[in-house]
């Protein structure tokens, strides 16, 4: 079965919003690797927004988009407001964050807990809407503590719905609200997809969006059967190489032109433009890069080298040579393996008397 609203949604492939990990320096790495997926910031909380510095919270790079502004609050008139900042910075989409389950978080009123007062998200969406000329999005979650009824969630979605959210981007756990730290709420939880399915079959002009738990191709082809999009979190994080594959399997775009090597060396010349207009010191970029050659010999020396914080007065294209030299020499190794292999066939082949 073919997702009703057909291949071209915008909000097919997306990287989740990740507060800490995907700030704009993640979300060039990112880029450089697919051209066609949909990024979204960390979460900005309104409080943060209309009392701190705008700047460093959007600030952001032209080759993002599409990029999404995640917001986390509840008051109707400050989610508007923090929109209009986010549309004036240039995010093509604003996102509400309805399925973060941190203490803080719920102290402030709002993630999760806003899933048991959709009147209120809808009056938030509805004022977002009214104040920007991009979509307005909402992420949650497929319910709240340990009940596992759909009508809880169908009725969120329907109530947002009615005014006016078109897409949803539904994490397949519930949140549990006691007792559990937010790591522990992305992995005790049971994945439930079959209730984003039924969503998408409920409301099927709606784009809805699958997150949690995806870690592979065929996972991500399996549930497109079923819903719009997908949103990868941890594993598109810790394993960014596997989004250079993204564009030309799922998206009708080419594969990324890239090797691994030529995107560390567009990171390295990224934090130099970086530290020279803002600043900003290699590490808070080059801790976003440590996955990218996963699975790779020499892959653990390559990221202790980049990791090493005793190295940071150094400039990054030395730290880069450094740790290069790493992969270079466990290429090598393997190389003078192979061939002392092949020396020894030969020679045992000689000694048996026969060609090689
Ligand atoms: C370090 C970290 C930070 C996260 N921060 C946010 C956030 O700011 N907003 C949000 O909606 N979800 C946040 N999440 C949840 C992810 O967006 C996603 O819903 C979750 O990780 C499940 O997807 P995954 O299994 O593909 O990682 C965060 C997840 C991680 C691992």
């Amino acid at each position: 079965m073919n997702a009703p609203n057909g291949n071209n949604s915008p909000w097919r492939l997306c990287i989740a919003p990740m507060l800490d990990w995907t700030d704009k320096h993640c979300r060039y790495l990112h880029r450089l690797l697919t051209r066609r997926s949909r990024l979204y910031s960390e979460m900005v909380t309104t409080g943060a927004l209309l009392h701190g510095d705008e700047r460093r919270h959007l600030r952001m790079d032209e080759v993002e988009h599409p990029v999404a502004l995640q917001l986390g609050g509840s008051e109707p008139q400050e989610l508007a407001h923090c929109a209009r900042i986010g549309m004036r910075w240039g995010y093509d989409e604003i996102n509400l964050n309805c399925g973060c389950p941190s203490e803080r978080v719920r102290r402030g009123a709002f993630g999760a807990c806003l899933m048991l007062e959709p009147q209120l998200v809808a009056d938030g969406v509805k004022a977002m809407l009214d104040a920007v000329a991009v979509p307005v999005t909402v992420k949650h979650r497929i319910g709240i503590g340990q009940d596992e009824g759909y009508g809880l969630v169908r009725d969120f979605v329907g109530t947002l719905a009615r005014a006016g959210c078109r897409v949803f981007i539904v994490h397949a756990r519930n949140a549990w609200l006691q007792g559990l730290s937010p790591k522990e709420n992305r992995e005790i939880p049971p994945l439930r997809y079959e209730v984003v399915y039924r969503l998408k079959r409920d409301f099927p002009d709606l784009t809805i969006v699958l997150n949690g738990g995806v870690s592979g191709d065929a996972q991500i082809a399996a549930h497109l059967a079923h819903v719009d999009g997908v949103m990868i979190g941890r594993a598109a994080y810790h394993q960014p190489w596997w989004l250079s594959g993204w564009d030309a399997k799922f998206l009708g775009g080419p594969p990324c032109a890239l090797t691994e090597g030529e995107v560390e060396q567009a990171m390295l010349a990224y934090m130099q433009r970086e530290a020279q207009e803002d600043g900003t010191p290699w590490p808070a970029i080059a801790r976003h890069i440590l996955g990218l050659h996963h699975g790779q010999r020499g892959a653990r020396l390559w990221r202790q080298v980049w990791s090493d914080h005793k190295l940071k007065a150094l400039p990054p294209d030395q730290v880069g040579a450094m740790a290069r030299a790493h992969l270079e020499a466990a290429a090598h190794e393997v190389k003078a393996k192979r061939r002392q292999a092949l020396d020894e066939l030969a020679a045992q082949a000689q000694e048996l008397g026969v060609g090689y």
